[in-house]
């Protein structure tokens, strides 16, 4: 599929860990597509070496940045619009944590500063991301901005626990600097809803092989794979989708519009 749909372009991913992650997919499909890239993630994944193997591959370069410092962030954006030479046209924000989550605290025992990293890691990254992009005037006009979320945000996954307001919080934020970046620099801002993807992050949440098989089973498509969300984040990249902002767009097989599924009952359509 090589129709070279972001030849010229100049593109920032962060939060490709290793090959299951979907920034991982999203940044070989941009480079498939004519696109130079910055792969960006936090020294320790650095360390980990595996985004070290994916730049060299890709011929992308590769800046350590933690998506919650504003210090690195301006960093990484200065360092990367020298060596483009120019300013940035797209980024995926595609970075979630929670220490709840990963200490098996539940929704109604939170720990409060868990919860405080949750937000500033997963959902306020995203506007300080966005701020010191604009303040720096790095993105072209025209330029796409992304955030990867989850349906968690709209309806209740119980497992999903305190990453359901850190992604209610991301697409409000979406929306809100969408605004802001389209008056402003005409940039466009939008978030992209994903099927349940066994990534690192994904695995985390409780009992995540039912939870995938269920929206599986729900979903009239099945579940979305890490491979076409990268296909139609490189569609929101191009210039085809340059009058998109401020939208939250399911990917997603079709679940967020079921309201039951016979499959997932065993009986009959
Ligand atoms: N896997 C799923 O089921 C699923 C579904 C919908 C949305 N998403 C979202 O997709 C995005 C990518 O997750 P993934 O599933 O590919 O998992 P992943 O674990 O491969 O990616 C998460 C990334 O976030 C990075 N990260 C964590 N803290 C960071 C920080 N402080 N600064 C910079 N980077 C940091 C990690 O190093 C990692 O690369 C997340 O926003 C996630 O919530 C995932």
């Amino acid at each position: 599929m090589a129709h070279q749909l972001l030849a010229g372009k100049k593109g920032i991913v962060f939060g490709a860990l290793d090959e299951h992650s979907i920034a991982w997919h999203v940044a070989e499909k941009c480079a498939e597509q004519g696109a130079k890239l910055c792969l960006t993630n936090t020294p320790v994944a650095l360390r980990m070496g595996k985004i070290q193997d994916l730049a060299s591959r890709l011929n992308a370069s590769l800046i350590g940045a933690d998506a919650t410092s504003l210090e690195d962030l301006e960093t990484l954006l200065k360092q990367s619009m020298e060596q483009f030479g120019g300013k940035i046209d797209f980024i995926l924000h595609s970075v979630g944590m929670s220490m709840n989550v990963r200490k098996g605290k539940p929704y109604t025992d939170l720990n409060y500063e868990y919860l405080h990293k949750t937000l500033d890691i997963s959902a306020i990254s995203f506007h300080k991301l966005m701020q010191t992009a604009m303040n720096l005037d790095a993105i072209s006009e025209w330029g796409s901005i992304l955030a990867l979320t989850y349906i968690a945000a709209q309806r209740i996954f119980p497992d999903y626990n305190d990453m359901a307001d850190a992604k209610a919080l991301l697409e409000s934020i979406g929306r809100s600097y969408g605004y802001h970046f389209g008056t402003h620099k005409k940039v466009r801002v939008n978030t992209i809803s994903q099927s349940p993807t066994f990534t690192t992050a994904g695995s985390g949440v409780g009992h995540f092989q039912e939870f995938f098989d269920y929206a599986d089973k729900m979903s009239p498509l099945g579940n979305a794979p890490a491979s076409a969300c990268a296909d139609f984040c490189v569609v929101m990249f191009s210039d085809l989708t340059r009058m998109v902002t401020m939208q939250n767009i399911y990917h997603d097989g079709g679940f967020s519009t079921m309201g039951m599924n016979p499959a997932v009952l065993n009986i009959r359509a």
